[in-house]
């Protein structure tokens, strides 16, 4: 499963990119906002910091303007995916941008209809919302399942992009599952490394050494 960075924060993109955890990014207008920075003048930071797909959203409510705000943010990078909203004119947007060549992450998604939907339309990523049907009571996980069987039994080429992460288990059940990519925010990433027994053991470990009056270097 790659892993793609859900932030425009530079500094933890590039901690995670060191350790070669990086294979995207992606950004919203949410997170353009807390980053307090122009959106291309840190989403070009970003694509000169990663080579893979980082990802760039749309506000324009119609295709038109999502084709040209689109159009607009490619010329960023070379590496940029157009990000546009599941609606009817979404879908439209995402046909076009496709057939021009271009990565479309196609955003918002909650069903299995809707990414059905994407698969049609020539997307690049479909990005299922797994927090925030789990926000609802309701069973994110199930939706990224649900994807998977429908885009295997028609080979749609359509990458799963398990967003909304809010868990290290998201991630793992996402991989799971089967899902292509997951993008989580950094603090997620990094907490997959924790356990309690890794602390414990580590712990235990010190305090036997110190008890040998050994040194290693
Ligand atoms: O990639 C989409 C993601 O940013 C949404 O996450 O936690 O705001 O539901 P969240």
């Amino acid at each position: 499963m790659k892993f793609f960075v859900d932030t425009a924060e530079i500094d933890a993109i590039r901690e995670l990119h060191e350790l070669g955890m990086v294979d995207g990014v992606t950004t919203n207008p949410s997170l353009i906002a807390k980053s307090g920075r122009d959106i291309k003048e840190v989403t070009k930071e970003i694509c000169d910091l990663v080579d893979g797909p980082v990802s760039a959203e749309t506000v324009a409510l119609d295709a038109e303007g999502m084709i040209a705000e689109g159009r607009e943010l490619k010329k960023i990078a070379e590496n940029i995916a157009i990000k546009v909203p599941l609606t009817w004119d979404g879908l439209k947007a995402c046909k076009t941008l496709s057939e021009e060549g271009n990565m479309v992450n196609v955003t918002l998604c909650f069903t299995a209809n809707q990414a059905l939907l994407a698969a049609k339309a020539g997307a690049t990523f479909i990005s299922p919302f797994i927090g925030r049907l789990d926000d609802l009571n309701l069973d994110g996980m199930e939706l990224i399942a649900d994807i998977r069987e429908i885009y295997d039994n028609y080979g749609f080429e359509t990458q799963i992009l398990a967003a909304s992460i809010r868990s290290a288990n998201h991630m793992s059940e996402a991989a799971k599952i089967g899902a292509d990519v997951a993008t989580a925010p950094p603090a997620v990433i990094k907490a997959m490394a924790n356990h309690v027994l890794t602390d414990k053991g580590l712990d235990a470990f010190l305090k036997d050494w110190e008890k040998t009056g050994q040194t290693i270097l």
